[in-house]
């Protein structure tokens, strides 16, 4: 059985759908990237699987649970966890008290004390355990989306979606970020489904991409392939804009 099944969602804001009727599977332990231009509805489509939005119709299920209308504390209690494209950590919190919340707010029942360490190990696996004790504010945009990765990998969640946490990176801290998201694979056992606009972080990492373009799946396979297939040359070709918009 897939560890994910999203089937025919939809998701309307009014008028035209945001999603129109999306479906694909995701094993576990695959690392799939979810790509197409602005406005495409990577992001809604990712909201509906974390809870974060309601689909309009469709059907979203986690290891054969019907997650489709969870709020995102109950997608996070059964193990689906996701960094929004523009993060929101406690300001009034440092670093470390930030990831420590998030691995209290996991699936699992979890010790103050095995939360500390939690947080702690989390914070070294996005190297930034020596900026532990300073305030949320000190960090950059950057720092931040690590940050929150790294309080969202400390509620243990067997499903990770990452929202465009490259944008903005140099290469080498493309690199590392790259080599982070395996890492989290190899070593914490999660699966990944990644929107992602930096095309040469998504071919060094990507096993399988999903392209969308107006709400629309239209290419599921092997990065290579799927990004030589003509109608996604031609949606990308009418893009202008890379960088994703906050
Ligand atoms: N909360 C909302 N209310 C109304 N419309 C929305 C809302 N969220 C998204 N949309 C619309 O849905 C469509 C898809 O948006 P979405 O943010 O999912 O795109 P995206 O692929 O993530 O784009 P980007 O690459 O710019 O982040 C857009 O037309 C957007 O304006
Ligand atoms: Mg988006």
């Amino acid at each position: 059985m897939a560890l994910l099944e999203v089937v025919a969602v939809e998701k309307h804001f009014g008028g035209l759908p945001a999603v129109g009727g999306v479906s694909f599977t995701v094993d576990e332990g695959e690392i799939v990237a979810l790509v197409g231009p602005n406005g495409a509805g990577k992001s809604t489509l990712l909201k509906a699987i974390g809870g974060m939005q309601t689909a309009t119709s469709g059907t979203v299920r986690f290891d054969g649970v019907d997650i489709t209308k969870f709020e995102p504390h109950q997608a996070r209690h059964v193990g689906v966890a996701m960094v929004l494209q523009t993060p929101r950590p406690f300001e009034t919190m440092t670093v470390r008290e930030n990831a420590v919340v998030g691995a209290m707010f996991g699936g699992a029942r979890i010790s103050e004390r095995d939360a500390v360490r939690r947080a702690d190990e989390m914070l070294e696996f996005v190297e930034l355990a020596e900026r532990r004790d300073e305030p949320v504010g000190a960090l950059n945009l950057h720092e931040q989306r690590f940050l929150e990765i790294a309080r969202q990998l400390a509620s243990q969640p067997r499903l990770v979606l990452l929202d465009e946490v490259m944008a903005g990176l140099n290469d080498s801290e493309l690199e590392a970020s790259v080599e982070m998201v395996r890492r989290a694979r190899a070593e914490l056992g999660v699966t990944v489904i990644w929107v992602e606009h930096v095309m040469k972080a998504v071919m060094s990492l990507a096993e399988r991409i999903l392209v969308l373009n107006f709400g629309e799946l239209i290419a599921d396979g092997e990065p290579q392939e799927v990004m030589r297939q003509p109608d996604v040359v031609t949606a990308y070709l009418g893009e202008t804009h890379h960088e994703g918009a906050a």
